[in-house]
């Protein structure tokens, strides 16, 4: 299986990654391309891949096809490759708001289409990828596809319909956790904690509570009970939380990251 990747940036480097950490598929076999050859050489360099500054060559060359540059690169990305695609191939939208439909109508001819939205944790095998599959795309294509991106972490089919709000809460939640991880830090640093140990400490709470969830099978609420003993100093933390509108403003976080995609 040769893949390629046009635009190599931080998403798509990241998912090379995570595939190559897997051994799925070797590194002589993903060829990617960057806009110039400066840029190329060092993404061949650094992950070991093929790499150009030639788009035509990336989609003509490749079984599956991650297209994987800015939102507002697509639609001249596309007109420059499409004479190059084939219906046998898989071509994967990484954008958010680039719907099946749309992609559909600007590559303008039958192929294979997936919409995925995956995040920057791919690198360290920790991803969520969520991703819907087009008309074209046979029950093999799809379990293929679902196979590369477990390669990188967890991956859920959903209806396209869901896909704009699973790519805010998927794709954007390493910025909104980083930043959750950062303030941690700050906390700990601002009652004399070192700085590199306030990090590492935040960090891995916020891993281990994710696991949690994960493998618990408890709602965070009740998880979240377990941890405030009555009079103690956790819950004193969580009423500051809420009168900083903590969820109220995580929530319309998520809201405004969908409008903003719907909008690219
Ligand atoms: N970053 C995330 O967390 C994340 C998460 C989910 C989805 N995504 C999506 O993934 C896509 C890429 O995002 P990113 O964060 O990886 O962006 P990025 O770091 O800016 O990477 C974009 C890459 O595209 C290349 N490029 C630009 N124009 C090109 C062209 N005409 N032909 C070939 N390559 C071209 C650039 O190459 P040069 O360096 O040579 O200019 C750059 O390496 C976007 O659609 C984004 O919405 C990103």
């Amino acid at each position: 299986m040769r893949l390629g990747f046009i635009g190599c940036g931080n998403m798509a480097k990241a998912i090379i990654q995570g595939i190559l950490a897997k051994g799925l598929v070797a590194p002589e076999d993903i060829l990617a391309s960057n806009t110039t050859q400066a840029h190329a050489d060092a993404t061949a360099a650094a992950l070991g891949i093929q790499a150009t500054t030639d788009n035509t060559r990336v989609a003509g060359e490749s079984d599956i096809v991650f297209l994987s540059v800015k939102p507002q690169q697509y639609e001249s990305v596309i007109d420059q490759v499409k004479d190059n695609l084939h219906e046998c191939q898989i071509v994967v939208s990484i954008a958010p708001g680039k719907t099946l439909a749309w992609l559909s109508d600007k590559i303008a001819r039958p192929v294979k289409l997936v919409r995925a939205m995956p995040n920057t944790p791919a690198v360290v095998g920790e991803g969520i990828t969520t991703f819907c599959v087009g008309d074209l795309t046979t029950p093999e294509d799809t379990k293929i596809v679902k196979e590369l991106l477990e390669s990188f972490g967890l991956a859920i089919e959903l209806k396209e319909s869901l896909m704009d709000a699973a790519s805010a809460v998927g794709g954007s939640t390493p910025a909104f956790a980083y930043m959750f991880i950062e303030a941690l830090a700050d906390g700990g640093v601002a009652e004399g904690l070192p700085r590199e140990q306030a990090r590492t400490i935040a960090a891995q709470a916020v891993l281990g509570s994710a696991k949690m969830v994960l493998e618990s099978g408890k709602h965070p609420a009740q998880l979240k009970d377990e941890v405030c003993s009555p009079g103690g100093s956790t819950i004193a933390g969580v009423q500051e939380l809420e009168c900083g509108a903590f969820d109220g403003t995580t929530m319309s976080a998520v809201q405004a990251t969908v409008a903003k995609a719907r909008s690219l």
